[in-house]
């Protein structure tokens, strides 16, 4: 279940630690496996349990813990779109609105074409610049209404015609 890459790297992760805390590596364990993988499927969390040593209910309670896990496999591009308070206050739930309706899929779903997975989020530490987004779990977009939703997936769907990722 785990490539000897990702175990090499895990390993790399390992050896940051005492002998005895090996299971401080987990976040870095699973976000290895997520990035071969796509997202981190129950075999993978129990290869990661054993790899560490871990009880595999522990990895499960980090994987369904911190929202950038996937649980199932989602679509190129990941959109989590913060509908907590401030952001809600700011328009956080019709910019969620808004993608759906322009994606034609729910919250929690991916496009049938496999490009967006819209989702919602937590906060993402920039309540200020609500509605706040974020894209992979990586690049963070601020002040997003209509017409920026409109140009950021323009953008990736550009990006996915030419099969990249961000
Ligand atoms: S509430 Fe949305 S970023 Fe904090």
């Amino acid at each position: 279940m785990l490539s000897e890459s990702a175990r090499q790297r895990i390993d790399q992760e390992v050896a940051k630690y005492p002998p005895e805390q090996k299971q401080s590596a987990v976040i870095a364990a699973l976000s290895i496996v997520q990035q071969e993988q796509g997202w981190v499927s129950p075999e993978a969390q129990q290869a990661v349990a054993d790899h560490l040593g871990m009880p595999p209910i522990a990895v499960h309670e980090v994987v369904t813990f911190y929202n950038m896990f996937n649980t199932r496999p989602v679509g190129r591009f990941k959109l989590n779109v913060c509908t907590n308070l401030p952001c809600a206050l700011s328009g956080g739930g019709t910019a969620a609105q808004y993608l759906s309706e322009k994606l034609g899929v729910a919250l929690g779903e991916t496009t049938p074409d496999g490009v967006f997975t819209l989702q919602e989020s937590e906060c993402l530490g920039a309540c200020g610049d609500a509605p706040a987004l974020l894209v992979n779990d990586r690049r963070l977009c601020s002040f997003m209404r209509a017409e920026r939703l409109d140009a950021l997936v323009d953008e990736l769907r550009a990006e996915a015609a030419k099969g990249g990722t961000q």
